[in-house]
């Protein structure tokens, strides 16, 4: 039964400086051959060191956030060509926190993942609902238009991650229950089957309040590939058991 390479994805968010790097060695060590794909997001600053320290070990390392143009007058913008080039493999694009602070639509988002697949970054778009959507019973909705309006006619499971993340289950400790997050699942796999031949293998993760106490039961739910992790993914001694959970799911 293999179904795709499962994924730990940290998301280190606006945490972090050259000292933190200490994490990675702990990770390289404790994890020299992980049977998931272990991938840290840390903010731009140390994409290039963090490149350097992992050296050839088992950690990719991604970006929060890239440009859609290729260069050009942006200041202070970073284009997905330029993370490739100091060594970044993934972005994260469409997180809720861009979406809300940043106005990031879905045309953006959509326009930011065509720019990483030309670049050869791999794109993890988030989708998920506010508290509101869900109390309002649009949950399924909200991620269907999310869904049609992010993700490219050209994505593929090489070039693809989709992270299931309720808005209202990031930083706050709440979690859906595993109910509930089988069946946003089940929904976003039928949901990509409409529209793409390697549905199958394309890896849905879940994000939001994801612990090393919650990991595995989570990870035991149907169409669940992985997790995007934030708070949980700054410390090895936190990060470490949920890579160990996927292992072992
Ligand atoms: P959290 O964040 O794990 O701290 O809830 C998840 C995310 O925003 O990806």
């Amino acid at each position: 039964m293999a179904g795709p390479r499962k994924l730990a994805a940290g998301n280190w968010k606006m945490n972090g400086v050259l000292a933190s790097l200490a994490e990675i060695d702990q990770l390289l060590a404790a994890f020299p051959e992980p049977r998931s794909e272990v991938l840290i997001c840390p903010p731009a600053t140390l994409i290039h060191p963090m490149t350097g320290r992992i050296a050839g070990g088992a950690i990719q390392v991604g970006s929060q956030n890239c440009h859609m143009a290729e260069n050009g007058a942006h200041t202070g913008e970073l284009s997905a060509g330029q993370l490739r080039d100091v060594g970044a493999s993934y972005v994260i694009l469409g997180h809720s926190e861009r979406r809300a602070d940043q106005g990031e639509s879905d045309q953006i988002v959509h326009d930011k993942a065509v720019a990483a697949y030309q670049a050869g970054l791999v794109a993890i778009i988030c989708v998920g609902e506010t508290e509101s959507q869900r109390d309002a019973e649009t949950t399924l909705d909200v991620i269907a238009a999310q869904m049609a309006g992010s993700i490219p006619d050209r994505a593929t499971a090489q070039n693809t991650v989709i992270a299931y993340e309720p808005v209202w289950a990031i930083g706050t400790g709440r979690t859906p229950s595993e109910a509930q997050i089988a069946q946003v699942h089940a929904f976003m796999r039928q949901n990509l089957a409409t529209r793409f031949p390697d549905a199958l293998a394309m890896r849905l993760l879940y994000g939001g309040s994801v612990k090393s106490s919650n990991a595995g039961a989570i990870f035991d739910i149907p169409n669940v590939d992985g997790a995007l992790v934030g708070g949980a993914s700054l410390k090895a001694a936190d990060f470490g058991p949920i890579i160990a959970a996927l292992d072992a799911a």
